[in-house]
């Protein structure tokens, strides 16, 4: 037997998912900086709650990678509950799922540590990300060039089958892979190697000033094509009125042809659940007026409930505080026997008293 797979004490009041459990594991990392959109809900939150239903999954709130580029320690503090409360809101379940902050769970920052022995030098020198981030930064930290080899660790840490992702995160993922397999064929099998779920094609959201590019959680506050999660039904019907169309006044899904349409097409898939086909029957013939009034009332009703829940958790942060630690709790249980087995297969000597894993808690809220 694999020894990650060992068994290991219980501990007391204990309810981490099994190393046993013969249920798919899965894990994705978000980023908690910046005020999330209609774009992150579609091809991000939506997907997490799929997911979640599929087998034992992990969301990680990388608090830990937000520090490589300048950031507000304030805000940061702040995005991590933001986020938290968000994921929930959109239909997370903490008791389903193990839902927890990077940070809490120091088996990370050790990981990364120990993978960076067996990570290329070159091979995070070619990462596209890094080339393009270092070139907006005025301080390049050493942070954003090991950055891939942290995701590696939150990934293999809990010997993952199945990483939701965006698209811009697959060349992270492969590195993730090959580190996972430099570390197994010299240290012998300590993890398995992961694959990467990408959002299907279509389920982007698009700029609605500027549907050929992608609705960013980076564009400045006041973008006028960026629908943010917690925006207030005016505001999201003002942001929709005045969304680019194309020429013509037929409501046909034709990405080509009619970017801005189409992008309005699936909008309204994401709120409703209908297909494009069912959008564009029922306008047949309607023109593009009455369309983007109602894709702006489909994206309002949408989003008034997840607003309403995450307003409620946000305003309890003993809640917050408490529902964090569970999850930190669980994460540490979970990833305990493989950073155990990281340590020993690496030939480090073993503390008589044993080593005291993980023990970051969440302080202070
Ligand atoms: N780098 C990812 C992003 O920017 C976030 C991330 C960190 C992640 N660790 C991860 C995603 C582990 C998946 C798995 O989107």
């Amino acid at each position: 037997m694999e020894s990650w797979r060992k068994p290991r004490p219980q501990q007391p009041g204990e309810n981490a998912p099994s190393i046993f459990a013969v249920v798919m594991r899965i894990f994705s990392g978000i980023q908690p900086t910046g005020a999330k959109t209609l774009g992150n809900y579609a091809g991000g939150f939506r997907q997490y709650v799929e997911t979640q239903e599929r087998g034992e999954a992990f969301f990680c709130i990388v608090d830990l990678h937000s520090i490589t580029v300048e950031y507000d320690p304030a805000e940061l503090r702040d995005s991590t509950l933001n986020l938290y409360a968000m994921l929930v809101a959109t239909g997370l379940d903490p008791d389903r799922s193990t839902i927890f902050a990077q940070s809490h769970v120091a088996a990370h920052a050790e990981a990364a540590w120990l993978l960076s022995a067996v990570t290329s030098y070159g091979q995070l020198g070619r990462m596209t990300q890094f080339k393009e981030k270092s070139e907006r930064q005025e301080f390049l930290s050493a942070g954003l060039f090991t950055y891939p080899v942290l995701m590696a660790g939150d990934i293999l840490l809990y010997q993952t089958d199945l990483v939701p992702i965006g698209d811009d995160q697959r060349q992270h993922l492969e590195l993730a892979r090959d580190v996972a397999e430099r570390f197994n064929t010299r240290f012998g099998e300590t993890f398995r190697i992961p694959e990467g779920q990408y959002p299907e094609v279509g389920a982007r959201v698009m700029d609605l000033q500027d549907p050929v590019s992608k609705m960013s959680t980076s564009s400045p506050l006041a973008a006028q094509g960026v629908v943010r999660m917690l925006d207030e039904p005016d505001t999201i019907r003002r942001k929709l009125r005045s969304a680019v169309t194309d020429s013509g006044r037929e409501v046909k899904h034709d990405p080509a042809e009619k970017p801005g349409i189409s992008n309005l097409i699936e909008i309204m898939t994401v709120a409703t659940g209908e297909s494009v086909e069912e959008v564009e029957a029922r306008y047949d013939g309607q023109g593009y007026g009455p369309f983007k009034a109602d894709v702006a009332e489909a994206v309002v009703e949408l989003l008034t409930p997840i607003q309403k829940r995450y307003r409620e958790l946000r305003g309890d942060d003993r809640e917050l505080q408490r529902l964090l630690a569970i999850g930190a709790e669980k994460a540490r249980n979970a990833s305990e026997p493989t950073l155990h087995s990281m340590y020993e297969r690496m030939g480090f000597v073993m503390p008589a008293s044993g080593r005291f894993f993980g023990a970051a808690r969440p302080k202070g809220l």
